[in-house]
């Protein structure tokens, strides 16, 4: 793929990364981008590089537009390793470029790639780096996603960089979001958001009200990963804001495994239950989901129910990898219930109760817990504990 204009002077030089499966355990179903861009003005500036497996890609897409040897200034927006790795490679050959980073992008750079990094020039919120006609104005972004990540806006194009947040796992032709299916776009950018973003929902918002505050113009979002958002950038910044303010329906999602089908027909009772109570119900059985697909449907839903076999004493390993995954992004204002079965000595949901109490989970008690293969009148228990969730949901 060639490179694409945004506005004239402004290129996107990265690159498209199409089979990429697995982002360090998010499921990437749609591949990934890995934008980078190029502003050519009197001084040439680099906003962010790519992963270092296509460094040769990036290199030939900034050699369409100019020598690397004319770069003037490389802006480090973040250091993960999806964004830098080709730095060390792209450094050796802009010979000329100063490198711009925030302070803890400059020690990240040093702990990543050695202290060639010393030289790293550091910016903060509003200080400016003139172009000529153009201007970059940084804005520090902690934690959205690393502590070292910032934002560049390009002052007089309207356009910003804001690196990881608003993108999307999604590779395509099209660069922009006017080239591409709007519904899986959208589908993109929440999966995204639920499984990147959730742990950091309340500095997304105050992010957000700092730039509406600033009073900044925004003609387009052009994020690290995905499509740019162009034809309707507010569309992006309101739904983000939506879901880091935890927007949510009046859903539950009910995510069990199995081993010999008892925990499968509690599910299935408990799903009932929720839905004879005018809920909406995502019924995932784990091990035919991917942990990704069930934070995402988790991300608008008001009450999640879990559901466990025992297994030597403990909970199932699937479900263990789904509540450590969960945990850790830790979605606020949901509901938790949990259920499971067992043969002799219990124990699956002890255990994902004692989970879900330890990251702060608001979880919904008495549990429910079947020995071997549910009766009918287990099954009346667990259809009824769905019924008293969605009564939960709806109070
Ligand atoms: Fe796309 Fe936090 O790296």
């Amino acid at each position: 793929m060639n490179t694409v204009v945004l506005k004239e002077g402004v290129n996107w030089v990265g690159v498209v990364d199409w089979n990429i499966r697995d982002f360090h355990g998010y499921i990437t179903k749609r591949g990934s981008t890995y934008n980078a861009y190029l502003i050519s003005d009197e001084k040439i500036a680099l906003v962010d590089t790519v992963k270092s497996n296509f460094s040769d890609e990036l290199i030939d897409h900034i050699t369409e537009l100019t020598s690397l040897e004319k770069i003037d200034y490389i802006i480090v927006n973040h250091v993960e390793m999806d964004h830098s790795s080709s730095l060390p490679i792209i450094t050796k050959l802009a010979k000329n470029a100063k490198i711009f980073s925030s302070q803890r992008g400059k020690d990240a750079l040093i702990e990543h790639y050695g202290a060639e990094f010393n030289r790293v020039e550091t910016v903060k919120t509003g200080d400016e780096l003139k172009l000529g006609k153009r201007t970059l104005r940084f804005l520090e972004a902690p934690m959205l996603h690393w502590p070292d990540s910032m934002f560049t806006y390009l002052v007089e194009d309207k356009i910003l960089m804001p690196n990881d947040a608003f993108g999307q796992h999604f590779a395509s032709c099209g660069r922009f979001d006017d080239e591409v299916d709007g519904c899986a776009l959208m589908e993109e950018a929440r999966t995204y958001y639920a499984n990147i973003l959730t742990p950091f929902a309340p500095l997304i918002t105050r992010k957000i009200q700092e730039v509406a505050q600033m009073g900044i113009p925004i003609d387009m979002v052009a994020p690290s990963h995905g499509v740019i958002w162009r034809k309707d950038p507010q569309k992006i910044i309101g739904a983000y804001l939506d879901w880091s303010s935890g927007a949510a329906k009046q859903k539950a999602v009910v995510v069990f495994d199995t081993m010999w089908g008892s925990t499968d027909k509690m599910a299935r009772a408990v799903a009932d239950g929720l839905i004879s109570g005018g809920i909406e119900v995502k019924l995932l059985k784990l091990r035919a989901t991917d942990n990704t697909d069930v934070v995402t449907e988790i991300l608008d839903a008001k009450a999640v129910a879990v559901g466990s076999p025992t297994l030597n004493g403990q909970m199932f390993p699937s479900v263990g990898s789904f509540l450590t995954y969960v945990t850790g992004l830790k979605p606020k204002g949901k509901i938790w219930g949990f259920f499971g079965s067992y043969g002799w000595g219990g124990g699956a949901v002890r255990g994902m109760v004692e989970m879900a109490k330890k990251a702060g989970f608001e979880v919904y008690e008495p549990t429910i817990e079947v020995r071997y293969v549910p009766a009918k009148e287990d099954l009346k228990k667990c259809f009824d504990f769905g019924q008293q969730i969605a009564q939960k949901i709806k109070a």
